[in-house]
């Protein structure tokens, strides 16, 4: 039995067919505005970090240690990220432009609410204010309440916590997943040390440390649960 007639299955045909090129141009135009959206996030960003470069002084980390933590996580395709010790938000900065791409976002904790105001307006400018939940109180706290999971978290906050801090993170980071701290060379604090320690004992965890600007930036990531 003839089900279509021929003029029926040309219309059929023809109708697929402008489906499928409409879909084709729109999905050409997305992906163009995706580019251009990334290429002006790039833009904006890397123009930011630059002109603020030497103006840091908020116990903010150095240039070269934010674009250590960028790639960390853009290699690592990390996409839930968790920040101990905002400031005024420069590592935020390098962390959110990285989970940007990602499609992830940051989460990050500041107790001093002046700080936390500067880094809103550093955010805003650089263009990343979007990627990032910014919370104001004591991380001592915060981490503790926090959900997770996390599959990066950056510490850089009150040196004596250090150890504390990821004894109180470690079960909430995902398998391949990477616990970072800063000032891990140069903290003078026998709690960095006590947490270094720890760190690279763990059974579950393999750890190194990048010495970037030469504060040195323990990596320890999740190999076993
Ligand atoms: C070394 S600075 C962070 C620098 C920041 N990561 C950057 O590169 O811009 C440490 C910050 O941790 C904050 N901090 C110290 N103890 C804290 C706590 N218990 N909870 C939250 N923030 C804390 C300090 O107020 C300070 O701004």
């Amino acid at each position: 039995m003839k089900i279509f007639s021929g003029k029926i299955k040309k219309t059929l045909f023809v109708a697929t067919l402008s489906i499928a090129v409409i879909i084709c141009i729109l999905s050409g135009f997305s992906y163009g505005e995706q580019r251009q959206d990334t290429q002006q996030l790039n833009e904006q960003v890397s123009q930011f970090l630059k002109s603020k470069k030497y103006s840091w002084d908020y116990l903010n980390v150095p240039y070269e240690d934010g674009e250590i933590l960028y790639n960390l996580v853009l290699k690592g395709k990390h996409k839930k990220i968790l920040e101990i010790g905002t400031s005024t938000g420069h590592s935020t900065i390098w962390l959110a432009w990285a989970a940007a791409k990602n499609g992830g976002k940051v989460t990050t904790i500041e107790i001093n609410k002046e700080r936390r105001t500067k880094a809103l307006d550093n955010f805003r400018k650089a263009g990343v204010a979007q990627y990032i939940e910014a919370l104001l109180g004591d991380a001592r706290i915060v981490v503790r309440e926090l959900k997770g999971p996390f599959d990066f978290v950056f510490c850089d906050a009150d040196k004596e916590w250090y150890l504390q801090y990821f004894l109180d993170l470690e079960e909430k980071i995902d398998l391949g997943g990477c616990y970072t701290a800063h000032n891990v060379l140069r903290s003078y604090s026998s709690e960095v040390d006590r947490f270094l320690e720890y760190v690279k004992r763990h059974p579950k965890f393999k750890t190194t440390i990048i010495e970037g600007s030469g504060e040195g930036i323990s990596v320890s990531c999740r190999t076993a649960r």
